[in-house]
């Protein structure tokens, strides 16, 4: 891939103190575009900035538009490192079918993500718990109003220093159990990492904040009645020995940090099961006390344990409200791995 670089004359300084999430950007972005003639070309890194589209841009009147999370690491010895950088790629490209974006060559995508953090890279903070939060993105900007699938598109990524995606860091979180709108169905965009999935959801996630929750717990979209994922994570119980995750049915976002947990726990010998769960058997759980410990599991949010769920109205305290021995043990274990000061027996981690 030929990259070209524009290095920006006006470095900021680096922060200090509290980073919060996705506030403050480097130095740098990536931009690529597309179109059919030329396919993707003229990759190119260049100082942050303000972008210009044109009005009838695809992206602002439907929405065309994917993205991924990713995190680099900065090492005890200073090197840095991502996780799973290509479960990402991949994913991206699942979604670029979904929303008729153009799909780019894992390989070279790959490649563009290393060059881009390895640029980027002194921006990874080192203070505990401080990753360098990557935000690939793709959108599409043909110049017509017509309804089409896209033919123009440019793919960006940008990267933010971030500490804690919760205020609190790794604290028991209070989630509403959403009941009225819904997210995603089957046969719609759920498996995809698009903004209008997003854009749906902000309703239900402004009204539980209101009432001091976080996040809303999403049930499915047809019948309300099994349980799905939470706003910007998958979740997963512990209901006596069994730990149970939602299956992807194809209406959820497929998690690489639900998919390592289920790794990591199943090497461990935990029981752990992919299977539809209703919102009946988790009440039953809850009120009989057979549900010890729930945490919700993504990049930004890491391990999050959950400290109550709130359905219809009634609060149920989840280990009261404290964080369980598993949602512990899966925070150090992930955490040990991404941070590189433990064995990476998966090869999940991706040295710059
Ligand atoms: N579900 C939703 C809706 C999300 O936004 C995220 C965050 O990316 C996840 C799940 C977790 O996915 P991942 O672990 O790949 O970050
Ligand atoms: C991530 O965890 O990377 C996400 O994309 C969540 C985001 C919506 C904050």
């Amino acid at each position: 891939m030929n990259i070209t670089i524009e290095e920006n004359k006006n470095p900021s300084q680096k922060p200090t103190g509290a980073l919060g999430f996705g506030k403050i950007f480097t130095d740098h972005m990536f931009v690529m575009d597309y179109d059919p003639q030329n396919g993707w070309h003229d990759a190119r890194i260049v100082p942050f900035g303000n972008i210009s589209i044109h009005p009838a841009s695809t992206v602002l009147h439907y929405g065309a538009e994917i993205f991924e999370g990713l995190k680099a690491y900065r090492r005890e010895d200073g090197k840095v490192q991502m996780f799973r950088p290509m479960e990402n790629v991949r994913r991206m490209n699942n979604s670029a079918e979904r929303l008729c974006l153009p799909q780019i060559d894992e390989n070279d995508a790959l490649e563009i993500l290393t060059a881009f953090v390895r640029h980027e890279q002194d921006w990874t903070p080192s203070e505990p718990g401080t990753t360098l939060y990557i935000r690939p993105f793709m959108f599409g900007n043909d110049e017509t109003l017509g309804v089409h699938s896209v033919k123009k598109a440019t793919f960006m990524i940008i990267a933010s220093p971030a500490g804690s995606y919760y205020q609190n860091g790794f604290q028991p979180v209070k989630i509403m159990i959403e009941d009225t709108d819904v997210r995603a169905v089957r046969g719609g965009t759920g498996y995809a990492k698009c903004g209008g999935n997003y854009a749906a959801s902000t309703r239900a996630g402004e009204r539980a904040e209101q009432m001091g929750y976080s996040q809303v717990l999403w049930l499915d979209g047809v019948e309300r009645k099994y349980i799905e994922e939470v706003g910007a994570m998958n979740v997963m119980f512990k209901i006596g020995d069994e730990i149970v995750t939602p299956k992807l049915t194809g209406s959820i976002l497929p998690g690489i940090t639900r998919k390592s947990c289920v790794e990591l726990l199943k090497s461990e010998g935990y029981k752990v099961s992919e299977r539809l769960l209703s919102i009946d058997e988790l009440h039953d759980a809850l009120v009989n006390n057979k549900l010890e410990e729930a945490w919700g599991c993504g990049t930004a949010a890491v391990v999050s344990p959950i400290g109550e769920l709130n359905y219809k109205g009634v609060k149920y305290p989840i280990n009261n409200g404290e964080i369980g021995k598993v949602t512990q043990h899966l925070y150090d274990r992930l955490t040990a791995i991404q941070w590189g000061k433990a064995e990476d027996t998966f090869g999940w981690t991706y040295q710059l």
